[in-house]
């Protein structure tokens, strides 16, 4: 499949949400998909992580609210896509690698628990994509950012395939294989039951699970989806 051509069809600009948990294949799903599309591919977890990151190196404690919040409102925040990706500019630097981390993704999931800081961020989020033509991933895209999205993905994977991806992305990275199993459930589970915003499907969301699915089969089903939501 060749996804750098991207669809020459004119049409409406679509808002398309994709969420669901770590290690489901949103991340390269939205990116292959943005690009064939030739729309923005917009990763909303890069902004809690770029946070996370900021909160870090400033020493603010993570059950911080009000000094996360102050940290949000100095957040200077790009996200690029490029072929090779998505890359992160924070405050002018590329962070692309470092939020990746664990101790970055740790913290951003628990960056992520509290109301004003997802306040901060959806309203981010909302202006970025406002103009459609964007597929915008995380937890909460089609709950509440975009609860009118034009189409609504939730990728959902088994717990042990999520897992052997994550392996398999660190092992690409170079990472010293940490406790990924461990990690991924008390993530998943903090990001499934936090007060605000929890990750769940949105009533009107498609449900893929990606088990037993390759990339290629999910981005085709996607785009099926796609097709039929544009003239
Ligand atoms: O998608 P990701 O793994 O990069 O997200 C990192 C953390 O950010 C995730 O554990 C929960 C949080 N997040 C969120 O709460 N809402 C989003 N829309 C995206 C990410």
């Amino acid at each position: 499949m060749n996804d750098h051509s991207p669809d020459p069809r004119p049409s409406r600009k679509l808002i398309i949400a994709i969420d669901g948990p770590a290690g489901a294949g949103k991340s390269t799903i939205a990116s292959r998909l943005a690009r064939k599309l030739g729309y923005v591919n917009l990763e909303s977890g890069a902004m809690y992580r770029a946070l996370a990151l900021k909160a870090i190196e400033n020493d603010i404690s993570l059950d911080d609210e009000a000094g996360l919040l102050n940290l949000a409102e100095d957040l200077r925040i790009k996200l690029e896509p490029t072929m090779g990706g998505n890359r992160t500019v924070l405050d002018g630097q590329d962070v692309s690698s470092r939020i990746r981390e664990r101790d970055v993704t740790e913290a951003a999931s628990r960056v992520s628990v509290h109301p004003k800081v997802r306040e901060w961020m959806v309203a981010h989020q909302r202006a970025m994509g406002a103009g459609g033509g964007v597929v915008m991933e995380g937890r909460d895209i089609g709950t509440k950012v975009f609860p009118d999205a034009d189409l609504k993905i939730f990728l959902d994977a088994d717990p042990v395939v999520r897992e052997q991806r994550r392996r398999q992305q660190q092992k690409i990275r170079g990472e010293v294989a940490a406790n990924v199993a461990a990690e991924l459930r008390e993530r998943d589970h903090r990001d499934r039951t936090r007060a605000i915003s929890p990750l769940v499907p949105a009533e009107d969301a498609v449900v893929i699970d990606s088990t037993s699915m390759s990339e290629d089969e999910v981005l085709q089903k996607i785009e099926e989806l796609v097709n039929h939501k544009l003239p």
